[in-house]
């Protein structure tokens, strides 16, 4: 997992901070940075967007959609956005979970792979697409994709 770089951390509070009521979605965008809501980071991240730490706590638990651990060593990302999602995203994560056996959302018990589901990643002319970590996978096949994903693990 990378740890939390403070630039990362910048852009998400400068992107979020003259909205109101966006705590949520700096959240949302901080654990889709680093898979999960590290403790370090959410400090910095209400530092700087002025919220207090106990603030960013209730909400993190109170939305079953965020974690507080490392979800894994390995992060697989299937996007599920349109052009991803037509062009095969489906089965896809059915692959995935059936040779990892995981469902999205889940970690394989040995942590070394999290399976998540995620909204358009913004590369759709490379649909369907797949992230493993920081590494994109373009034009992913089902028949191809835990190949793929095993040459761009971590220590797995
Ligand atoms: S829909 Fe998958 S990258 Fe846009």
């Amino acid at each position: 997992m990378a740890a939390a770089a403070p630039g990362d951390l910048a852009v998400i509070a400068k992107r979020w901070k003259e909205k109101r009521g966006s705590l949520i979605m700096a959240l949302h965008d901080l654990q889709s940075r680093f898979g999960y809501v590290p403790r370090e980071a959410a400090l910095e991240l209400g530092r700087q967007l002025d919220v207090p730490l106990a603030r960013i706590y209730e909400v993190v638990t109170f939305y079953n959609y965020f974690k507080l651990e490392a979800p894994g060593r390995n992060i697989i990302s299937v996007c599920m956005g349109t052009a991803c999602y037509l062009k095969g995203a489906p089965e896809i994560v059915a692959k995935l979970s059936q040779k990892l056996g995981v469902k999205a959302g889940e970690t394989t018990p040995d942590k070394q792979f999290h399976l998540q589901q995620v909204r358009c990643i913004g590369c759709c002319g490379l649909a369907p697409v797949v992230t493993v970590n920081e590494k994109v996978l373009a034009k992913v096949k089902a028949a191809d994709v835990i190949d793929q994903v095993h040459a761009c693990a971590k220590g797995a």
